[in-house]
C-alpha cells in the first residue's frame, strides 16, 4: 500500500476534476431491512438521502456509507447488499450493531442531534459513545483513503462524521475536501451541552469548504469557531494553519424536474383524487417521525380549529404520513405514542360514523404515491419546530404544477428563507397555528395562485444540482460539469 505521503503528491500532480465526486454519508440512498431472513432494500426517506440521490447518478462516482443492517448480518445476506449497492455505485461501511447503537443512536441521534436542533434537554454523552464515534469516524476515513482516486474529490455529508475532514486532511494534504450539514446549527448555549465540541469542529475545519443551507448557521459556526476554538475568523475564512476553510450558505433544494414531471402525469392525478372525498378539504402533513417535525404541535392546532370552528367539522380532514424512523432511540419511540395517542383523542372527540377527522400512516411512501399526496393536498402542513431545511415544503411545491394549493411553513424551517410568500407560521403557537389553518382552508382562488406561483419561481431557480454546483464550485473543483444542468 502507498504511503499517504507519496499518495498526496501523487494527487497534486493530476489536472483537477478529472476524477470522480466521493459521496461520504452515514445513510446511503438504499437502506437495507432484514425481516426473519427476508432482505428489502428500499429507497432511504430522510433529505440527504432523497436530495443527492440525483446528484449521485448524475456525477457517476461513489457513494459511501452504511447500508442500514449490522456487520454481523449472515455472508450470503450481505453479498446481496453489496451487490445491489455496487449496481448504484455505494460501498458500505460495515458497522457492528454495538456501534450502530453507540455511535449511531446514542452519540449521534441520541446527544448531537438535539443539540444541533437548540435542545437543551438531551442526554449527557457517555465517553464509551464517544470513543465509538471516533472509532467509526476513523473507519470511514479510511474506507475513503482506500477508494480515492488520482483527482477525486470528497463530500462528506452530516453529523454523523464530524471528524472525518480532519482525518482525512492528516493523510491527504492536497485532497480537495468538502463538508455539508444537513441541519440548523447550534446556538453557544446549546453546543456546550456537548463536552467534545471543540474536537468536533476541529474535525470540521479539516475540509476546505464547509457548507451549511443559510448565512445564519453560517454565522453561528464561524461564532462557535471563534469562542470554542480561539480561532482567526475573517469574513467566511477560518485559518487552519496554512490553509484557509470557507464556509458557505448554500441552501439545498431538490430535483425539481422529477417532482415536475411527476406532477405533469396523468396518473399521478387520479391518484390523488383517490385520496380525497367529495366535500372534504384535506390537509396533509408527511414527514420522518421526528420530535423536530412539531408533529404533535400541528396535531394539537387541529383539534383547535374543530374545537373553535365547528363549521369544519365533517368538511376537513388531516392526512399524516410519518415514516418510521430511529425507532430505537427512546425519544423517538415516545414520540411515536404519544402521537399515537394523540390522533386518537382527536378522533375519539370529534369524529362520527361518517367522519374521521385524523388518518394517520406510519410508513414510507414513494415516488407516484408521494407525489399523489402533495396533488391530493389542499393545504400542506410543514411545521417543523427547527429543521435545517425542509425539503418536503420544496417538494410539494414542485410537484403543484397545476399552480394551486397552499404551503403553511414554519418560520424554523430553513426553507422558510426562500419560500416567502407560504403562510409563515410560529410551530409553536397553537392558537397561530389553527388561525393558519383556517387562513388557508378560506384562502380565495387568485391569492393561491399567486403565492404558488411565486414559490414555485423561487424553487426553479435553484434546484438540487444547481446547489451541488456551488458547493463544487466554492470547493475550487472541476467536477461542477459532472453535475449537468439545472430546471429552469
Ligand atoms: P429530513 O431530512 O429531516 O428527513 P426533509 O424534509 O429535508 O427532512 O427530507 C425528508 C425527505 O424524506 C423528503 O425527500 C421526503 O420526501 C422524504 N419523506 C418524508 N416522509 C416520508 C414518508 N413518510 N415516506 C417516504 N418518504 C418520506
Ligand atoms: O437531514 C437530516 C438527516 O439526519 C439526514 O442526515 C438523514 O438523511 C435523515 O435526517 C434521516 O435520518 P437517518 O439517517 O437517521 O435515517
Amino acid at each position: 500500500m502507498l504511503r499517504p505521503r507519496l499518495l498526496a503528491s501523487r494527487f497534486a500532480a493530476v489536472r483537477p476534476g478529472t476524477g470522480r465526486v466521493l459521496i461520504v454519508s452515514n445513510r446511503l440512498p438504499l437502506t437495507v431491512r432484514v425481516d426473519d431472513g427476508a432482505v428489502a432494500i428500499v429507497p432511504s426517506a430522510g433529505g440527504l438521502a432523497t436530495g443527492l440521490r440525483g446528484v449521485h447518478e448524475r456525477s457517476g462516482g461513489l457513494w459511501i456509507g452504511w447500508t442500514g443492517v449490522p456487520a454481523e448480518t449472515p455472508w450470503p445476506t450481505r453479498q446481496v447488499i453489496d451487490r445491489r449497492l455496487a449496481s448504484i455505485g455505494a460501498l458500505g461501511v460495515p458497522l457492528s450493531a454495538a456501534e450502530i447503537a453507540g455511535f449511531y443512536e446514542r452519540y449521534a441521534n441520541g446527544v448531537l442531534w438535539p443539540v444541533l436542533h437548540d435542545r437543551t434537554d438531551g442526554p449527557v454523552p457517555a465517553d464509551a459513545d464517544w470513543e465509538l464515534y471516533r472509532v467509526v469516524n476513523e473507519r470511514y476515513a479510511d474506507a475513503v483513503s482506500r477508494e480515492l482516486r488520482a483527482g477525486d474529490v470528497v463530500w462528506i455529508h452530516d453529523y454523523h462524521l464530524m471528524l472525518v475532514p480532519r482525518l482525512l486532511r492528516e493523510r491527504h494534504p492536497d485532497v480537495r475536501i468538502g463538508f455539508f450539514l444537513h441541519t440548523p446549527f447550534p446556538d453557544l448555549e446549546a453546543l456546550a451541552r456537548v463536552p467534545q465540541r471543540a474536537a468536533l469542529l476541529d474535525g470540521l475545519l479539516g475540509a476546505d469548504v464547509v457548507g451549511v443551507h443559510t448565512t445564519a448557521y453560517a454565522t453561528r459556526f464561524l461564532d462557535a469557531v471563534r469562542s470554542v476554538l480561539g480561532r482567526d475568523v475573517r469574513g467566511h475564512g477560518v485559518a487552519d494553519g496554512t490553509r484557509e476553510v470557507t464556509v458557505r450558505a448554500c441552501a439545498m433544494s431538490i430535483d425539481v424536474a422529477a417532482f415536475e414531471a411527476q406532477g405533469a402525469d396523468a396518473r399521478v392525478a387520479d391518484h390523488a383524487r383517490s385520496l380525497r372525498r367529495d366535500g372534504e378539504a384535506l390537509l396533509v402533513g408527511v414527514d420522518r417521525l421526528d420530535y423536530t417535525k412539531g408533529i404533535p404541535e400541528r396535531l394539537a392546532a387541529f383539534a383547535r380549529l374543530l374545537r373553535d370552528a365547528p363549521e369544519w367539522r365533517g368538511r376537513v380532514r388531516l392526512l399524516q404520513i410519518a415514516a418510521p424512523s430511529r425507532a430505537a432511540v427512546p425519544a423517538y419511540r415516545a414520540l411515536r405514542a404519544r402521537v399515537e395517542a394523540h390522533v386518537e383523542r382527536i378522533n375519539r372527540r370529534f369524529g362520527t360514523a361518517s367522519w374521521t377527522p385524523v388518518e394517520y400512516r406510519y410508513e414510507c411512501v414513494e415516488g407516484s404515491a408521494l407525489a399523489a399526496l402533495y396533488r391530493a393536498a389542499d393545504v400542506m402542513l410543514v411545521t417543523p419546530v427547527r429543521d435545517g431545511m425542509n425539503l418536503v415544503a420544496k417538494e410539494f411545491v414542485a410537484t403543484r404544477t397545476d399552480g394551486d394549493g397552499v404551503l403553511v411553513l414554519s418560520r424554523q424551517a430553513g426553507a422558510a428563507a426562500e419560500l416567502r410568500t407560504a403562510l409563515l407560521v410560529e410551530p409553536n403557537d397553537i392558537a397561530g397555528l389553527a388561525r393558519a389553518y383556517a387562513a388557508a382552508l378560506t384562502m380565495p382562488s387568485p391569492e393561491r395562485r399567486v403565492r404558488m406561483r411565486r414559490l414555485r419561481g423561487a424553487v426553479r431557480r435553484h434546484d438540487v444540482f444547481q446547489w451541488a454546483r456551488e458547493f463544487l464550485l466554492a470547493l475550487g473543483s472541476g467536477h461542477v460539469g459532472l453535475v449537468g444542468r439545472t430546471v429552469g
